[in-house]
């Protein structure tokens, strides 16, 4: 893990969402899964993204605008610098056979990188709009659906679902439906984060009736690590 101050190499839309792509520096980018704080200037607070690919001198991040931290991260343009910390927590197990990816709406995020790494497996998507499901260009042999039409809908349907190793990343009640449909599934949580690395215990979440800290313990997690329903 390391902190950097580096500079945009380019910032551009992607559906509905911003794809910010920086320079790398000395950075490690780290394992499929694994996430970055990124600090926006002028903004008290980082923010974590996962890694959404990184190709040669670059590492580049999806982000969804909405909130006030995530649009001062979507408003920086190239030649804009920025402090990023990481790589922290903890990545996908990538000893996995027939596997799936599942993605909802910006947790399409850690896909591509973790694409990549397994060899372009099929992957299924669900958006909130066809203008959000653009974004499902950045993940290879994916099947989009849209809103009202979950992505765990699909998933039942599928009729070889029992023997897939399933690969997961989106809203909590999605990954609850997941976990329900999938008991062996790896998912990556989503935390309100502060400092990223466990000194502030604001992503503290309970795991087997113990407080942990998602940013060290997680983001990914196995089904049978988490408890149902996650909460602080
Ligand atoms: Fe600070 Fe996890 S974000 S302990």
């Amino acid at each position: 893990m390391r902190r950097e101050l580096v500079r945009v190499l380019a910032a551009e839309d992607c559906g509905g969402y911003r794809l910010l792509r920086v320079e790398r520096g000395t950075l490690d980018p780290g394992a499929p899964g694994q996430f970055f704080m990124l600090e926006a200037p002028g903004r008290l607070w980082p923010r974590p993204m996962s890694l959404c690919f990184a190709p040669a001198g670059e590492l580049a991040f999806l982000i969804d605008p909405i909130g006030p931290g995530t649009r001062a991260l979507a408003a920086l343009e190239r030649g804009d610098r920025l402090h990023i910390l990481g790589p922290l927590g903890n990545g996908y197990d990538l000893a996995v056979e027939r596997t799936l990816l599942v993605g909802g709406g910006i947790g399409i995020a850690p896909l591509p990188y973790l694409s990549e790494h397994l060899g372009c497996p099929p992957a299924l998507l669900g958006f909130r709009s066809s203008r959000h499901a653009e974004a499902a260009d950045l993940v290879p042999n994916a099947e989009i659906v849209l809103d009202p039409v979950l992505v765990t809908d699909a998933l039942r349907e599928l009729p070889d679902l029992d023997g897939r190793s399933v690969l997961a990343c989106g809203p909590e009640p999605m990954l609850w439906a997941v976990a329900e449909l999938c008991p062996r599934a790896q998912l990556a949580w989503e935390a309100p984060m502060a400092c990223g690395y466990g000194a502030c215990y604001g992503c503290a979440v309970s795991i087997r009736g113990r407080l942990r800290r998602l940013c060290v313990d997680g983001p990914v997690l196995k089904v049978d690590e988490v408890d149902a329903p996650l909460a602080a």
